[in-house]
C-alpha cells in the first residue's frame, strides 16, 4: 500500500497519522518540533492502548498499526510518500513555504493536501508548481474518531486527484464529502448560527447562557449547548473564527461577531482553559447551579436558534456549497448534530421555518434573518 506523509505532528497531525496506519498504510510522521514528535507518539500509542482496553482491536493490531508510524526528522525521508497531508500551524506563509520544500522532495504525482481550517486551497495550490495535484483534506478533531473529512478541491485540482482522494478517504472509514472552496468550508460556515444567535439571544436579555444552553439540549438533542461549547472551544479561537469568516465574506451580517464574545477575550477569560468564561471554572459549584435556568423560555429559544441554523445550510446549498447530503452528513460526522439540518427542516416543515424568519425579520429588519432564496427550490 502506498506510504502518507504527515507534516506537523500536533493535535491534526498525531489522530491523521493514526487514521491513515490503521488503513494500512505505512506513515511518515515529520515536525520541526522534536518534542511535538515524541508526544504525538505517545499519544497515539495510548490512544491504540485503550483501544485494546476497550476490546476494539486486539493487542497484535495495536502494535501493528503503531509500528507502521515511523517518526522522521528530516523532510527529504519522505521522498517515496504517495500522499503528503500537511497539519502545521494555521499561517499561510508558513504553509506555503512548507509545500515549496515538500514538492522539491517527492515524486510528480505525489498528492500534497492541506488540512488548513480557514485558509483558501486555491490560493495554497498557487505556491506550489504542479497546482493540479493540490487538494483541502479537512479533518475533525480528534481524527480518529470523528468520521467527516471535507475534501476540498482547488480550482486547479485535477479531478483525478479529487476522485483518489475521495476513494481513499472511503477506505480510511471516513464519510468524504467534497466542498467548494469557499470560506469556512461547510461545518464553519454553517455551525456560525449556533453560536452567534445563541450570544445575540444572551445580549438581548432573554434568557441566560444556562437557560440556551439547556433548551438546545433538552428539546434539540445537541450533546453541549452553545455556551458550554465555545467555552470548551476557547473563545479566542471561536471568536477568531467568527471574525475570518465574516470578513471573508465581505462583512456578511449572518456572520457578524458579537461584542460580548470580544469582552470575554479581551478581559482574558477564554473558557474552560483560563478557568471562566461564560461560566466559571475555578469553582465548586456546578455550571447547572450557575444560574437560574427559565424554563418557559426553552421552546422560543430552540426555535430561533434551530431556525437560523437550517436557514445556514439551506443558503450553503443555494450557493452549491455542497450536495444537501453533503451538508446533512457534514453536521452529523463532523460536529455530532443530532439530525442534517436541511432533513431537520423537512421534518419541522420548510414553511413553517420560513414563517419563522420572516417573523424575525419582520420584527427586527435586519438582513441576517433573511430566509435563503433555497426555500423556494425546496418547499
Ligand atoms: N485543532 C483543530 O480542532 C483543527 C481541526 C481541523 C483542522 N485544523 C487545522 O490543522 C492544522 C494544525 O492544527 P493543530 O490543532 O493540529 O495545531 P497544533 O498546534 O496542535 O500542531 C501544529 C504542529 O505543527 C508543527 N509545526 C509548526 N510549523 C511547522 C513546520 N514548518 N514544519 C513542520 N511542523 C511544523 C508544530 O510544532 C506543532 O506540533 C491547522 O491548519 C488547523 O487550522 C485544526
Amino acid at each position: 500500500m502506498d506510504k502518507v506523509a504527515i507534516i506537523g505532528a500536533g493535535s491534526m497531525g498525531s489522530g491523521i497519522a493514526q487514521v491513515a496506519a490503521t488503513a494500512g498504510h505505512e506513515v511518515y510522521l515529520f515536525d520541526t518540533n522534536k518534542d511535538a514528535l515524541t508526544n504525538a507518539l505517545k499519544k497515539i500509542n495510548h490512544f491504540l492502548n485503550r483501544g485494546v482496553e476497550k476490546g476494539r482491536m486486539d493487542d497484535s493490531t495495536a502494535k501493528a498499526i503503531f509500528g507502521r508510524i515511523y517518526a522522521i526528522e528530516e523532510i527529504e525521508s519522505l521522498a517515496d510518500a504517495a500522499l503528503v497531508i500537511e497539519a502545521i500551524i494555521e499561517n499561510p506563509e508558513i504553509k506555503k513555504s512548507v509545500f515549496q520544500k515538500i514538492e522539491s522532495v517527492v515524486s510528480d504525482d505525489c498528492i500534497l493536501a492541506s488540512n488548513t481550517s480557514s485558509l483558501s486551497i486555491t490560493e495554497l495550490a498557487n505556491a506550489i508548481d504542479k497546482s493540479n495535484r493540490f487538494i483541502g483534506l479537512h479533518f475533525f478533531n480528534p481524527a480518529p474518531l470523528m468520521k467527516l473529512v471535507e475534501i476540498i478541491p482547488a480550482m486547479q485540482t485535477d479531478k483525478k486527484v479529487t476522485d483518489t482522494c475521495m476513494r481513499l478517504m472511503e477506505n480510511w472509514q471516513k464519510i468524504g464529502v467534497l466542498v467548494k472552496d469557499t470560506p469556512g468550508f461547510i461545518v464553519n460556515r454553517v455551525a456560525r448560527p449556533f453560536y452567534s444567535e445563541a450570544i445575540r439571544i444572551y445580549e438581548e436579555g432573554f434568557a441566560n447562557p444556562l437557560t440556551i444552553d439547556t433548551a438546545m439540549k433538552e428539546l434539540g438533542g445537541f450533546k453541549m449547548g452553545p455556551f458550554e461549547l465555545m467555552d470548551f472551544i476557547g473563545h479566542d479561537v471561536n471568536y477568531k473564527v467568527t471574525e475570518t469568516v465574516w470578513k471573508s465574506f465581505y462583512h456578511e451580517p449572518r456572520y457578524k461577531p458579537s461584542f460580548s464574545q470580544k469582552a470575554l477575550v479581551n478581559a482574558g477569560y477564554l473558557g474552560r482553559k483560563s478557568g471562566k468564561g461564560f461560566y466559571e471554572y475555578s469553582t465548586d459549584i456546578p455550571i447547572s447551579e450557575q444560574m437560574e435556568i427559565d424554563h418557559s423560555k426553552k421552546e422560543d429559544i430552540f426555535n430561533r436558534i434551530i431556525t437560523m441554523l437550517i436557514n445556514e445550510a439551506l443558503d450553503a446549498a443555494f450557493w452549491r456549497i455542497a450536495t444537501e447530503e453533503g451538508i446533512d452528513n457534514a453536521m452529523k460526522y463532523g460536529v455530532n448534530y443530532p439530525k442534517g439540518l436541511i432533513s431537520w427542516g423537512k421534518e419541522l416543515g420548510l414553511s413553517m421555518v420560513k414563517g419563522r424568519l420572516e417573523n424575525l425579520y419582520a420584527t427586527f429588519k435586519e438582513e441576517r434573518y433573511r430566509p435563503s432564496p433555497y426555500f423556494r427550490s425546496i418547499s
